[in-house]
């Protein structure tokens, strides 16, 4: 009998023992990341400081001639209570903006309220009124020059919002405060506002007041510029502004910009105080997806109604969510490797510590970082796009088939994505849906799916202005090491003198998007930041909550950092 080929080579051909151990070690090794698990613990963790160095300490010049003002912004009683009153007054003007209003010209009497906040700035800043040029743009806008010395010095540019979110009215009840009272209780400040952000605009012009009574003259032109309708994205207010100050100013004009953002916080990781400014901002995009079918009578329904449908296609996009992705683009990872880099008290695990620092070249080391990223509900999109179902409605009568249902996916573009591949994936989990029912695909105002048949037809559109991910603000420049350098100053030397490690200032991302979107044509230096300490990156404040508050040391702080600030890059050798 003739064995078969099979039989034959088996026993003729003998493998050597080691060659079978060598196959199964390569298996162990590349088939279980044991390979990439070892060459992440065998680097070395030492040579972080280039991916995020330490600067020293900045103070400004007058810091060191006398000190007395900034510790009275910090400690002086006096100083505070008055503090505590501009504040407090400042909530108790309501400035409560809606969704979707019409521009200012168009309907003059929604944004009249605005006059008793003008009106309160005015009484409360005169000599601000007296010394700045003050310009309004589309009506509201509020726009401060303090014209410097020095021409070759680009303008600095301080912002915040003049409008607060509302307050819904069955949510009264449960203040323990009322919001328009701005009531001190000795540690907090409440209100709508207290903390999103009218803490920032007035801290602002509570700097220039007093930098104004001092007598000060600065070099660098200082531009405040307030919005009036952050809250509704800034379309009828700082879009104006945008404008006006690109008209007036140019493309690349200003030398900075901070708006309202993070602060300081306790990070979980490392246990020490982390400075965050947001130096990038996720995309925005709103999909909404409509679809009609033939109606007719309930009695003799077809097996899907245009209901059952279109909660399929919400399955589908439930079940595919985006894939993360982690690069060097992203200020997560640069805020990681910050932590990494300087874990002054040792306690990142060093496994964790070294994946990490590999990150932005090592594969596995990244999808490490991205599962500890992940695994944090609050920190998860920070590296994915997310996507939220977050309106869906049709149907009319008991007895009668849904003509049109509608459905809208809010979407969160992450930084190395943009709203187009949204678009795109979004059209393709639409066409799966719709061949699997003989539907037709209109997208984006374009005929792509045709079965020229009339049982129905999607119809798929962008909701709203989208928004692509922000411009990341650059680290490797003088702009940022002033930035981390006052902060350092600030709160080390004055807030924390105690403190037994330095404060790092990490990049982050800012998960709402700012004013600030109007103004990427300004700058690339934007920093969405407010720099005082909070006990954790989601506050104690509860914005745009109940009881939304201020812990007011906190006030204190950010008048400090800003009274420091201005003067610090108030040099040419602050310059990029
Ligand atoms: C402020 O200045 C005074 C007088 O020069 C000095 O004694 C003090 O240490 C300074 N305080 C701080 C916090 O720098
Ligand atoms: C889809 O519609 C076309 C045109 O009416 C028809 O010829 C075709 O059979 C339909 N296909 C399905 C799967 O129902
Ligand atoms: C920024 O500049 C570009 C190119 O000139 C222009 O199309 C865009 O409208 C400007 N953006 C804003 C927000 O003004
Ligand atoms: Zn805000």
């Amino acid at each position: 009998m003739i064995g078969l080929p099979l039989d034959e080579k088996i026993t003729s051909r003998r493998v050597p023992h080691f060659v079978v151990s060598i196959v199964i070690l390569l298996t162990i090794l590349f088939g279980t990341n044991l390979f990439n698990i070892l060459r992440i613990e065998l680097s070395s963790s030492s040579s972080s400081e280039a991916l995020c160095p330490l600067f020293e300490p900045i103070a400004p010049v007058s810091y060191l001639k006398d000190n007395s003002t900034v510790l009275t912004i910090l400690h002086d009683e006096d100083y505070k209570q008055g503090s505590i009153k501009k504040l407090s007054g400042a909530i108790q003007v309501d400035t409560q903006i809606f969704d979707n209003q019409p521009n200012v010209p168009d309907a003059p009497e929604v944004w009249a309220k605005f006059k008793n906040f003008h009106k309160y700035l005015e009484e409360t800043f005169p000599i601000i009124y007296s010394n700045l040029e003050v310009t309004k743009v589309n009506t509201y806008g509020l726009v401060y020059l303090w014209k410097g010395s020095n021409e070759d010095l680009k303008p600095l540019l301080l912002t915040a919002h003049q409008d607060v979110v509302p307050v819904q009215k069955d949510t009264l009840d449960d203040w323990t405060y009322p919001p328009f009272e701005g009531h001190y209780d000795g540690k907090f400040i409440y209100g709508r506002g207290a903390s999103d952000c009218k803490n920032v605009l007035i801290a602002i012009l509570e700097t220039v007041e007093l930098l104004l009574n001092q007598n000060y003259h600065p070099q660098r032109s200082l531009l405040l510029a307030f919005g009036f309708d952050e809250e509704a994205s800034g379309v009828v207010g700082a879009s104006a502004i945008g404008k006006y100050l690109e008209e007036t100013y140019g493309k690349d004009s200003l030398y900075a910009i901070i708006d309202e953002g993070p602060g300081l916080a306790i990070d979980d990781l490392t246990g020490t105080i982390v400075a965050t400014p947001g130096t990038g901002e996720k995309g925005y995009v709103d999909i909404e997806v409509q679809l009609t079918t033939p109606g007719g009578h309930s009695s003799i329904p077809p097996d899907h109604t245009s209901i059952g449908i279109l909660s399929e296609l919400a399955y589908i996009i439930e079940k595919d969510p985006y894939s993360p992705i982690l690069t060097t683009k992203n200020p997560t990872l640069s805020y990681y490797q910050c932590l990494a880099s300087h874990d002054s008290k040792n306690k990142i695990p060093s496994f964790t510590k070294k994946s990490i620092l590999r990150a932005g070249y090592d594969k596995f080391a990244n999808s490490k970082v991205i599962q500890l990223v992940q695994k944090n509900r609050f920190t998860k999109y920070l590296v994915q796009t997310s996507q939220a179902i977050d309106i869906i409605g049709g149907g009319e009568k008991a007895n009668a088939l849904p003509e049109h249902v509608r459905l809208l996916v809010n979407h969160r573009v992450a930084i190395e994505s943009n709203v187009d591949s949204v678009k795109q994936h979004f059209v393709e989990r639409v066409i799966q849906v719709a061949k699997r029912h003989n539907l037709s695909v209109k997208a984006y105002g374009e005929l792509v799916l045709d079965t020229k048949d009339n049982s129905g037809v999607f119809e798929v559109n962008v909701f709203s202005s989208p928004l692509e991910t922000a411009p990341t603000t650059p680290l490797n420049d003088n702009v940022w090491k002033h930035l981390a350098g006052v902060t350092r100053h600030v709160f080390e030397d004055l807030v924390y003198p105690d403190l037994d490690y330095p404060i790092i200032t990490s990049p982050s991302i800012m998960t709402g998007n700012t004013d600030t979107r109007h103004y990427w044509n300004l700058t690339r230096n934007i920093f969405r930041y407010s720099p005082f300490f909070d006990v954790s990156f989601l506050g104690s404040s509860n914005v745009h909550s109940v009881d939304e508050k201020l812990p007011f040391a906190g006030h204190l702080q950010l008048t400090a950092f800003f009274y420091e600030y201005i003067q610090a890059v108030d040099t040419e050798s602050a310059n990029n």
